[in-house]
């Protein structure tokens, strides 16, 4: 796939994929989750469950990264019926934005209306403690690309659309209420995207926290601008994994992100099935 795709042209490849992903075996999922580094075995949980590896999807890239599997998965859990994206396709593994989107097209074209978006990321707020979960509120893309690129204005979605409250304020709430009563350590702060796959440098980190951002991750935006785009309702949650680079001397590295994520699974698992019944 080339970087700048007409609408027309993922269209044409959407309808093809979504052929190729049947009718999930006459399941209509409306919210889907995608699971970030290391959070992956959340998708172990679903009940009933069907695996569709995104090698068997046209048009569709893999995960390459060694803690993502690449599959979606279909099943229940917590009572919804829900498609996850176990493993997403980051723009450091060479995917163009249009190909980072394509997923994310694909579910809003089966009929997905809900999009929970989680990551592992550092934290710039010093306020905030490794093994805790932010809320996003907002973000700063700062990958320097934008899905919407060559996507002219369709009868359905405009070229120019706002991302003005793009994270839900009605389910910020409910992740609030529900980390309240599961007694899940969470703040909520402003996420800022950014390529990869290095990790930032101090003066990066500080740079960022002068804008306003309270957390750092290498996904998530231009999937986000893509559900937007579509019109989806979007609930983002961040997984503290480690101290921005410079932060109290820190140096992130990867092995320490996944170590931290795998760690706060049970937790992770836990405030997402309170979530999930109140969307
Ligand atoms: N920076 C960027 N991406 C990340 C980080 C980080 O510190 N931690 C987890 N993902």
């Amino acid at each position: 796939m080339s970087e700048i795709n007409t609408f027309d042209e993922i269209d044409e490849n959407l309808a093809v994929a979504s052929k190729a992903l049947g009718n999930l075996g006459g399941r209509r999922p409306e919210i889907a989750l995608i699971l970030g580094s290391g959070l992956g075995k959340l998708a172990d949980e679903l009940e009933d469950a069907t695996c569709i590896p995104y090698t068997s999807i046209p048009h569709m890239k893999t995960s390459t990264t060694q803690s993502h599997v690449g599959q979606f998965v279909c099943g229940r859990f917590a009572g919804k019926e829900i498609i996850v994206m176990q493993g997403r396709l980051h723009g450091y593994e060479g995917n163009t934005s249009s190909e980072v989107a394509f997923p994310i097209r694909l579910l809003a074209r089966l009929g997905v209306k809900t999009l929970i978006v989680t990551n592992a990321a550092g934290a710039i707020n010093e306020a905030y403690e490794v093994g805790d979960f932010c809320i996003i509120s907002d973000h700063i893309n700062f990958t320097g690309r934008n899905p919407i690129v060559g996507v002219g204005s369709t009868q359905d979605f405009d070229r120019f659309f706002s991302m003005t409250a793009a994270y839900d304020p009605h389910y910020r709430e409910v992740a609030h209420a529900i980390a309240l009563q599961e007694k899940v350590q969470v703040h909520e702060g402003v996420y800022v995207g950014v390529l990869g796959p290095s990790f930032e440098t101090p003066a990066e980190i500080k740079a960022f926290r002068s804008w306003g951002a309270d957390v750092v991750g290498m996904s998530t935006v231009e999937e986000v601008i893509a559900a937007r785009h579509m019109k989806m309702r979007v609930l983002g949650i961040s997984l503290i994994a480690n101290m921005a680079a410079g932060i109290g001397g820190a140096s992130p590295d990867g092995e320490e992100v996944l170590d931290v994520a795998r760690r706060q699974q049970d937790g992770f698992s836990r405030f997402l099935k309170g979530i999930l019944p109140k969307l």
